[in-house]
């Protein structure tokens, strides 16, 4: 059958045809995927050359033609074509309702910790989680052979060639000491929150990726007792007016004399010492952060006199002070986008 005669057959059948259904049929045997105009297509390769172009010019307007004959004849019958169809939209179904988001539990104790900070005169401020081994390490006071350095001394990235120092994924958020000191003069108080990254398997109270505040303050004359002045504040304002505090000595390389800060056990309330208490395990005591009075090293490296200013830093983590503060017991769940989990917050 020549181009010619495939038309008009398929002209009369398609103008003789009644339902939408055998419309459809029709439509599969000319245009289909194995049908006709596919053959017509499909015998184009094996034709002398010089007639490929002009038989397939041919094959193209059949089936333009036929299309637009199919697509007449539809809409006779009254169905709408596949373009019709989703231009159709009924307004008399109900809506699709949106659920509103919400905010992080962690996005939310940040907030909390940094409004905290922010009443008492500090300024939140943001670091680089990029950063070079001088602000995570060196600067801070811990040189290249400290053992310190060896639980957090990972994540190197390569740096273009041509780059001077070594960068890393920053173990702590210290390092703002280091960046906000050098860009300003005493006085200051800044409290920066961030992502930190250490080589850390993942558990229920580890993690290789989490949340800090960096907190530290320099002036003339700024004493410890500032400092527990500071964090009494802070501590009481998340975790309650009745909480206890106390100071543990221990050592960090930024700071002299350090000391761990405490609170009493949120649930026996440091009290229950005899019996195993599921959140402090009999200690009565929970850690929350690092602490100290700013080490005479760290302002000679960004420039300050240490015999002119003194200063206070500490140091948490965000994890944990919103486990604790909510009764959440695996870290894992801040991560796996649970909303039971989320939704609580
Ligand atoms: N950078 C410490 C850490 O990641 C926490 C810390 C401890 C920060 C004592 C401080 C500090 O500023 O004084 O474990």
């Amino acid at each position: 059958m020549d181009n010619e005669t495939i038309k008009q057959t398929a002209e009369a059948e398609i103008k003789s045809c009644g339902s939408a259904q055998s419309l459809e049929e029709l439509k599969v045997k000319y245009l289909g995927r194995k049908g006709i105009v596919s053959g017509l297509t499909g015998s184009i390769p094996a034709l002398p050359v010089q007639q490929r172009g002009i038989f397939g010019k041919q094959v193209n307007e059949l089936k333009n033609r036929l299309s637009a004959l199919f697509n007449d004849r539809q809409k006779e019958l009254g169905q709408a074509s596949p373009q019709e169809k989703e231009c159709l939209v009924d307004i008399s179904l109900p809506g699709i309702s949106q659920d509103f988001g919400r905010s992080h539990p962690l996005t939310l104790v940040i907030g909390e910790i940094c409004d905290m900070f922010k009443k008492m005169g500090f300024t939140v401020v943001d670091g680089l989680e990029i950063e070079s081994e001088y602000n995570n390490f060196t600067g801070l006071n811990i040189p290249l052979e400290h053992p310190s350095r060896e639980a957090f001394d990972t994540f190197y990235l390569n740096i273009p060639a041509g780059t001077e120092g070594k960068y890393l994924l920053r173990s702590q958020t210290s390092t703002v000491q280091i960046r906000a000191m050098k860009s300003q003069k005493p006085p200051l108080a800044v409290v920066a929150p961030g992502r930190v990254y250490r080589p850390d398997a993942v558990d229920a109270s580890h993690s290789f990726m989490f949340n800090q505040i960096e907190g530290f303050m320099v002036d003339k004359n700024i004493t410890f007792s500032d400092l527990k002045g500071v964090l009494e504040f802070f501590a009481k304002g998340i975790f309650g007016e009745n909480i206890k505090m106390r100071f543990r000595p221990h050592f960090f390389p930024f700071t002299e004399p350090s000391a761990e800060v405490d609170i009493s056990c949120l649930l026996c309330k440091g009290g229950d010492q005899e019996k195993n208490c599921p959140v402090c395990h009999g200690k009565g005591w929970l850690e929350i952060l690092g602490s100290g009075m700013i080490h005479p090293n760290v302002f000679k490296n960004v420039g300050y006199d240490p015999k002119k200013y003194s200063g206070f830093a500490f140091g948490m983590g965000v994890e944990r002070i919103a486990m604790l503060k909510y009764g959440i017991n695996d870290i894992r769940l801040f991560c796996e986008n649970d909303l039971r989990f989320l939704k609580q917050f």
